[in-house]
């Protein structure tokens, strides 16, 4: 699919198709594609973790305020983002020439070591960017998805083993819409309201 059609066809499904299962070799093709997004330092903060189980779909639909899309769809995509991502650089640019890793390595130790606030917020960025990518790899690969943040973050990170130095990013369901139907597009903000050239009080586009 042309990323523009792709762009038109992506919502939020919130109504799947019970019982559809989406096997690895699916996922497989789909994060290989979430895996190339872009991430600070390329220091890649995401992690993912994918509920199939039905059982434990239906113990995260108790965490999620009832929401049914986390019980009908085929997979949850906890998208996570981890605080000491940062840590592995070496390894990230290991086969990078000297100049390169005498460049970097210090620049990214120095940028993230003891910054909580930095590591949260770019755990949080990145993570974000993939979520997005992972929506639109499903829907490049036939899955409608969804994001949500209406979940007890608490509670479905004990369920899912999240450690101390992984935080929630957001959730992402996967799935088919039921009778292939789509959702209305919700109400969109006008370029002329979104869209400043040079300064935040200037014009917009002709
Ligand atoms: C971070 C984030 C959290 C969201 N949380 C929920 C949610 O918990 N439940 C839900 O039904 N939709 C949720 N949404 C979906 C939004 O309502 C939806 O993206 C928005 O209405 C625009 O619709 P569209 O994605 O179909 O274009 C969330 C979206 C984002 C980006």
């Amino acid at each position: 699919m042309e990323f523009f059609e792709l762009a038109y066809a992506r919502h939020s499904v919130r109504i799947y198709q019970p019982g559809l299962e989406i096997s690895d070799r699916e996922l497989r093709q789909i994060f290989d594609a979430v895996i190339l997004s872009p991430s600070s330092f390329n220091i890649q903060h995401w992690k993912f973790v994918v509920v199939r189980d039905q059982e434990r779909k239906t113990a995260l639909r108790g965490l999620s305020f009832g929401q049914a899309q986390v019980e009908q769809s085929a997979a949850v995509v906890l998208v996570c983002g981890s605080l000491d991502a940062y840590a592995d650089a070496a390894r990230i640019y290991g086969a990078a020439d000297l100049t390169t890793r005498e460049k970097y390595l210090p620049m990214i130790e120095g940028s993230y070591a003891g910054q909580a606030a930095l590591q949260r917020e770019e755990a949080v960025r990145s993570g974000s960017l993939a979520a997005m990518s992972l929506m639109y790899a499903a829907k490049a690969a036939g899955w409608d998805s969804g994001p949500m943040i209406g979940f007890d973050a608490k509670k479905v990170g004990a369920m899912l083993h999240l450690d101390d130095n992984t935080v929630p990013v957001m959730m992402i369901v996967i799935g088919k819409a039921l009778n292939d139907v789509q959702p209305e597009r919700g109400y969109r903000r006008p370029i002329e309201e979104v869209v400043k050239l040079e300064f935040l009080d200037g014009d917009t586009l002709v």
